[in-house]
């Protein structure tokens, strides 16, 4: 009640103007105490396509519905010609012929010219087009004779050409061929498109248009884009969570995530409807499928890029419960818990193993060394806890190493809730999966959550949250006052990392032109991508996570709210070096004084890093590090700083220890 006093009077000053009056604390760290090892996983990102998060975000093809699998077939693509004669163009489906990726288009030519008769592909909200880039076209084909050439253009909305090349179809038969050529822009584009025009004579039936820029994450061919990857790695996230969220579930079982479905050759990797589509009337997304280019091979590998541990989560026999609660019977379950039996032997098995092999021949013969996956994506009830005993019991009897992550719910309390955790500690459970989208009210209430959670058994996973302010500070944007109050939050997780082993904001990634989530981590158009101020707070506590948690104390109590004061400590082992951070969510400036015990000797100065802004104050793609840490160096003396906290800031401090 009191902290709801307190946080409403923050609001209150932070509309009416500052009070810059000055409060003085003394803040003592006790570096010699360890109260926790921090684990490498603590901090992570949580990978899911939503908000064209995949297809039209990170996954870098630029055509879009390239292999005419959307429900319209030709979503996405528009005839150019002045009368099309009946039957030039043809969508055809070839039924048990190729289940998975069914439909191709005939193209019938009568000693057709360029000009005459074309396609353009809009792209995802357009296509992102970089001057002097090289772009990668590529297409599978196959017609009775060689007599094929493709016009290829990159064009503006008026039609104007800023790059081409010419592609000639030469083989001919009854077989598909590939075909691909590389060619130039020669201008920047935020909305881009792609047309092919067609010279020739006779049939060509085209399958798998796409369209990849050179500059991918890695110069890898069908990539991933460089500029979202790099914001990733920048953190240095110690796990990634995939494919979700939501998506696992599905709105339906046939709309489940299915990882089989995504590995092997991206032409047989059978595309779904992607439950954003229609999740949100007044958010919805026709042309959002999922195409699988990025696929579990490709999670993998990114996870390894980066350096974080790979956390999959798999469907648990259940579909979304907010939709059809769709339930797989407990007599078929035995497939779903193949799957999970079966990815751990994609992951990790030999090159020798049914599974092993697949991930060899896709080009990773060393294992990825999975330790832990999900089970279930925010289900709940004795369903799941029925469910989730099968798969524990399969997976724990064949893999007893493998850290399974489970299920409590959507809320993080609530009936719902305390049945899970009661249920998932009774079985021992290694990973309670907690989710909290809430108000930043909540999280600057909540930062001593974990305090007195049991220190023994199931340790929490805070697998997503994201504070979501209100209407009084700007619609649910990613405002420093939603950041600076994770911030605050995330003292108490360090604080407690013997209690939480993991935590990830969600959901990561959106576009401005397709987003149905808000607030999300990073922002991305056509061309860039930014980091909000809560990407930013994000890559402070990674950057700076350290080993072992020790106390800092305020009265010897935790700070965890006393003047709108947040904090935690801990020590860097590798690094031999000190980390506090203090969160001062107040519009006061406070002048701490940190005392610094247990240590022997110290370096007379130290690295400030500091975030401060107003509450309202966003980061955009005109102004992408408005709100960020800015560095400068702080003084020791006689083992103590003085640290002067500005009004609503985030400070993290690195002392050396001798
Ligand atoms: O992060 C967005 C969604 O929020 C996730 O898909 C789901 O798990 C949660 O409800």
């Amino acid at each position: 009640m009191k902290q709801r006093f307190a946080f409403l009077l923050l609001i209150l000053t932070m509309l009416v103007g500052k009070n810059y009056s000055q409060v003085n604390h003394t803040l003592v760290v006790n570096a010699a105490q360890t109260k926790a090892t921090v684990d490498p996983t603590m901090w992570g990102i949580f990978f899911e396509d939503i908000n064209f998060g995949a297809d039209g975000g990170i996954y870098a093809e630029l055509v879009k519905n390239r292999s005419f699998e959307f429900f319209k077939p030709m979503m996405g693509w528009t005839v150019n010609r002045k009368k099309l004669v009946e039957g030039e163009l043809l969508v055809i489906n070839r039924g048990e012929e190729n289940t998975r990726n069914p439909r191709f288009l005939r193209v019938t030519m009568n000693n057709a010219v360029k000009g005459d008769l074309g396609l353009t592909n809009e792209g995802f909200r357009g296509m992102g087009i970089k001057k002097g880039l090289r772009y990668d076209f590529s297409v599978l084909y196959r017609q009775p004779e060689a007599h094929t050439k493709l016009h290829i253009e990159l064009t503006d909305s008026t039609k104007r050409v800023v790059g081409d090349t010419v592609l000639s179809l030469t083989e001919a038969g009854d077989s598909w061929h590939k075909a691909a050529v590389t060619f130039h822009a020669n201008e920047t584009l935020l909305k881009g498109r792609l047309n092919i025009w067609f010279e020739g004579n006779g049939t060509v039936d085209l399958d798998m248009i796409s369209l990849f820029p050179g500059d991918t994450w890695k110069n890898r061919p069908g990539g991933m884009r460089a500029d979202m990857v790099q914001l990733l790695a920048d953190m240095k996230p110690g796990f990634i969570r995939f494919p979700g969220g939501c998506i696992v579930e599905g709105f339906d079982l046939t709309n489940r995530y299915r990882w089989k479905n995504t590995v092997g050759p991206i032409e047989e990797r059978q595309l779904m409807i992607n439950r954003w589509n229609i999740e949100f009337p007044y958010r919805n997304a026709p042309d959002y499928f999922q195409t699988f280019g990025l696929g579990f091979f490709e999670y993998f590998q990114l996870a390894d890029d980066i350096g974080a541990e790979p956390l999959p989560i798999l469907n648990c026999g259940m579909a979304c419960q907010f939709n059809s609660a769709e339930l797989v019977p407990m007599k078929d379950l035995d497939p779903f818990i193949q799957d999970a039996l079966d990815l751990i032997e994609f992951a990790n098995g030999d090159v020798n193993t049914k599974w092993g092999k697949v991930r060899a021949e896709m080009g990773h013969p060393a294992p990825f060394n999975l330790k832990m996956m999900g089970i279930g994506n925010e289900n709940w009830g004795p369903q799941y806890i029925e469910r989730l005993k099968a798969f524990q019991a399969a997976i724990k009897g064949k893999y007893p190493n493998i850290k399974l992550i489970c299920s409590s719910g959507t809320d993080p309390n609530g009936e719902r809730f305390d049945y899970l955790n009661g249920e998932l500690r009774k079985l021992n459970a290694d990973f309670i999966d907690e989710h909290y989208y809430r108000k930043p009210e909540w999280f600057l209430q909540n930062a001593r959550r974990y305090d007195n959670y049991p220190r023994t058994g199931s340790k929490v996973f805070g697998g997503e949250y994201a504070s979501h302010v209100d209407n009084t500070v700007g619609s649910k944007r990613n405002t420093w006052l939603a950041a600076l109050s994770e911030a605050a939050f995330m003292t108490g997780l360090e604080r407690n990392a013997d209690v939480v082993g993991m935590a990830s904001y969600a959901p990561l990634f959106a576009n401005v032109d397709g987003w149905q989530w808000a607030p999300d981590l990073i922002w991305v158009n056509n061309l860039q991508a930014y980091g909000t101020p809560d990407y930013q707070v994000q890559k402070l506590f990674s950057l700076n996570k350290g080993s072992k948690a020790v106390p800092i104390t305020l009265n010897k109590d935790a700070v965890a709210g006393q003047d709108s004061l947040y904090a935690s400590a801990c020590i860097d082992a590798a690094a031999n070096e000190l980390i506090i951070k203090v969160v001062n969510a107040s519009d006061k400036a406070q002048n701490n004084t940190l005392q610094l015990d247990g240590v022997k000797k110290l370096a007379a100065k130290g690295k400030l890093l500091t975030m401060q802004s107003d509450l309202t104050a966003v980061n955009s793609f005109d102004s992408p590090t408005n709100v960020a840490p800015v560095e400068s160096t702080i003084a020791i003396k006689n083992k103590k700083i003085v640290l002067n906290t500005a009004p609503y800031s985030f400070s993290v401090l690195r002392v050396k220890l001798d």
